[in-house]
């Protein structure tokens, strides 16, 4: 059962393109997905800390967060049943599954207490996944509402490739939007002006040449 209040056919879009995709998810993504690692190092929870990932597909990002922070209580959603039954399948295998909670729910409008009897966590974070979000504006907004205080939300993804030449950042957009990938060109001036108006701290950098984009907002 969901706790989402909506879905507007994301779940479906969703689990359409992950049916088979999924089976070689995280083999594939690897080679582009890039600044994950750096994000779960930048995670830094407090000893018995809580972590939420938004979207968080395969599991792949929680697993290696629950064996940086053995300590952490972690837990996903994402809003297709197909990734979370491959996230299911590699937490169960990885032996976390006493650790990491996992609940099908719409990134736009969810729940935690009634998903996971959790109101607020530590660190939340968002990894490649507002790029594929129409409503992405609204996730952010809505994610940082659930951090404790002096928590912090984290996000990496897709920049504006604006330091690699022109052709890789046009056959980049063109390769990832058969995959319904949208880089958010303006994601810097959301979350500075999202930060602004909850009176949150902000740190926004362009790895990678502007490849990425990551942020973290943190609650004082
Ligand atoms: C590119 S994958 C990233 C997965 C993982 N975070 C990672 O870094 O490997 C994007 C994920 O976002 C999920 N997603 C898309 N729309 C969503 C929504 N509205 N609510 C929750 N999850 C969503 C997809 O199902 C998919 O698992």
């Amino acid at each position: 059962m969901s706790a989402s209040r909506t879905d507007n056919g994301a779940a479906a879009l969703m689990d359409r393109m992950y049916r088979h995709q999924r089976h070689i998810y995280d083999a594939s993504r690897k080679f582009y997905l890039l600044g994950r690692d750096a994000l779960i190092t930048g995670l830094a929870p407090p000893k018995g800390g809580t972590i939420l990932e938004i979207g968080c597909g395969t599991g792949r990002n929680l697993i290696k967060a629950a064996k940086a922070y053995p300590h952490a209580r972690l837990y996903g959603l994402d809003v297709s049943e197909e990734m979370l039954a491959q996230a299911r399948k590699s937490i169960a295998r990885a032996g976390l599954s006493e650790r990491i909670q996992l609940a099908q729910a719409d990134a736009t409008a969810f729940d935690p207490l009634a998903l996971f009897g959790v109101a607020a966590f530590d660190r939340v974070f968002i990894s490649y996944a507002l790029s594929m979000i129409p409503p992405w504006r609204d996730v952010l907004a809505n994610a940082c509402t659930f951090l404790t205080e002096g928590g912090s939300l984290h996000i990496v993804d897709f920049g504006d490739q604006a330091g690699l030449p022109a052709w890789f950042g046009r056959a980049l957009r063109r390769w990832l939007s058969w995959f319904d990938v949208t880089p958010r060109l303006t994601l810097e001036e959301e979350i500075r002006a999202l930060a602004s108006a909850r009176g949150l701290g902000c740190h926004f950098s362009k790895p990678l040449r502007a490849y990425a984009f990551e942020a973290v907002l943190q609650r004082p």
